[in-house]
């Protein structure tokens, strides 16, 4: 395998808006997709592989890996689909799939294959699966064949995905399979004559990851970490996730009862004024812009725009702004770190508890180049888990390492990180601590929002395959609610460090 090649078409992938992420769409539970949906995927993807498969039949990335017509027409029916799913999801914030995203995925995946080939899109695909059957063998040690084919324990959505007919091996499609359930033979076959498998006679009987196997998955793991795929991937499961968020404000009202003291104080700690023009970022569901006093503290000769790239999130606060009539305020759709807004347009930059989610670096410069020299930026945000009582160790000790001191396990920035940064951003930067409580008595809604809505534990939660991750918040929850009977709820309070930042736009 040519590794910098393969970089550089899973940068070049990263950098579009096709994504290789299927569950984005195949939640388990979530009827994302119509049948008519289906059907309109399925006639893509054989399209696409009817028209471009052969020229690219010689795409072996790996010697004995030959690239079926079915196993292209999955990955593209995989990368459709996934793609549909973003598109609903970022634009229209919504989870069921349009059929006008469809179209729109459709016209997106032939620019892609135009600007950068079918067969270096079949390399990306191959690159990310490859990861993911090695990762799964790798986690469970043995895995039986049968599941392994049936994609159960990593990638369950394959057996879901009709072929409604599949392409035969001279590239002709061939009516007589339709209705056929798609599944990994082709894969593990190829795993298997590439010796990144092999098959275990003891007990239990499967497959297992061989010598090579074991360093060819520690390199692509290198490689999607390198090219930004699993932190792209992380980025938009998360936008996904606070998008469907129905019930934002009721839970932070649970886990955080000091929140609205903390969106207050920085209010007031930045130095808000009457008439400013102001810009908050990742706004979330309006919180600090109505209920927490950011509109009242500008009041009617000001503004406030308010950016976030969670389209649920920006509804529900949009829904707020109609009911208070608040014409000064607009909300608009946006990621921190690339603004669309020209320069020295702000008179103050403001957001709370969104820094962390962000790459900081990129986002303060923004905010530096849309604010006026002298303009000013305040934020705040939770540091880097630490020292935490016997009651938090216990129930988060299977994805925290090294407590209670250092070691951390989670996105969340250290004391220094966010400082070092500002110094060359700021004039008179301004950094302070303080303990807010966090309040753990509900195990369900503290795993859900913690876990997999901010995934603060991204890096020990992405080692894990899909059905592990699935066991894994099932796990803490269990572990939340015995900690609880052992602990008695009242006593699940706990004060996380969070760290606050002003300074002056240089
Ligand atoms: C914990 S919520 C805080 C929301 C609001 N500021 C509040 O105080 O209730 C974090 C918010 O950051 C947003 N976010 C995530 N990534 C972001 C990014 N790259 N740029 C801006 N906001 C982001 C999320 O969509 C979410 O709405």
């Amino acid at each position: 395998m040519d590794w910098d090649h393969g970089l550089h078409i899973l940068e070049q992938l990263s950098t579009s808006d096709i994504v290789i992420a299927p569950w984005l769409y195949w939640q388990g539970d979530t009827e994302r997709l119509s049948r008519h949906q289906t059907q309109m995927l399925t006639r893509i993807a054989q399209r696409l592989t009817r028209q471009h498969w052969r020229q690219t039949r010689a795409t072996n990335e790996w010697p004995e890996y030959s690239v079926t017509p079915q196993l292209a027409q999955r990955a593209v029916y995989e990368t459709l689909t996934s793609t549909a799913a973003y598109l609903t999801n970022l634009r229209l914030g919504t989870l069921v799939i349009t059929d006008e995203m469809v179209v729109v995925t459709e016209r997106l995946f032939d620019t892609f294959i135009r600007e950068n080939s079918f067969s270096s899109f079949l390399t990306a695909y191959l690159l990310i699966s490859t990861f993911e059957n090695l990762h799964a063998v790798a986690h469970y040690g043995t895995v039986q064949e049968e599941v392994f084919v049936r994609g159960s324990l990593h990638r369950p959505w394959i057996g879901d995905a009709q072929t409604n007919g599949v392409i035969g091996s001279d590239g002709e499609l061939l009516e007589g399979q339709v209705g056929t359930a798609m599944d990994l033979r082709d894969e593990l076959t190829a795993l298997l004559a590439n010796g990144l498998l092999s098959v275990n006679s003891g007990t239990p009987i499967g497959v297992e990851l061989t010598q090579s196997g074991r360093q060819t998955f520690e390199a692509l793991d290198e490689l999607l970490h390198k090219s930004r795929i699993f932190h792209l991937r992380a980025g938009l499961m998360r936008a996904s996730e606070f998008t469907n968020l129905e019930d934002y404000d009721a839970i932070m009202e649970k886990l955080g009862p000091k929140s609205h003291e903390l969106r207050r104080t920085l209010i007031e700690w930045t130095g808000i004024r009457p008439g400013m023009k102001v810009l908050e970022l990742g706004c979330g569901t309006g919180i600090l812009t109505f209920e927490d006093g950011l509109a009242s503290a500008v009041g009617p000769s000001g503004s406030i725009t308010a950016i976030d790239p969670a389209p649920g999130m920006l509804a529900r606060a949009d829904h707020k702004r109609c009911r208070l009539k608040a014409e000064n305020v607009q909300f608009i759709q946006a990621r921190a770190e690339s603004l669309p807004f020209s320069d020295n347009e702000f008179d103050a930059v403001i957001g709370c508890a969104f820094l962390h989610f962000t790459d900081a670096d990129a986002v303060l410069k923004e905010a530096a180049r849309v604010a006026k020299p002298g303009a000013v930026f305040g934020t705040n945000f939770p540091l880097s888990f630490g020292n935490h009582p016997a009651f938090f160790r216990e129930w988060f000790a299977p994805i925290m390492s090294g407590l209670p001191a250092g070691g951390s396990n989670d996105i969340l920035p250290d004391h220094e990180r966010i400082p070092r940064i500002a110094a060359s951003v700021f004039n008179d930067a301004v950094f302070e601590l303080s303990k807010v409580p966090i309040d753990y008595s509900d195990p369900e809604a503290a795993v859900r929002f913690f876990v997999k809505v901010a995934n603060v534990f991204e890096q020990p939660m992405s080692a894990l395959p899909w059905q592990a991750r699935r066991q894994m918040e099932h796990e803490l929850v269990n572990r939340g609610l015995a900690v609880r009977e052992q602990y008695g709820a009242e006593n699940l309070f706990d004060f996380h460090e969070f760290q606050w930042i002003r300074g002056i736009i240089k």
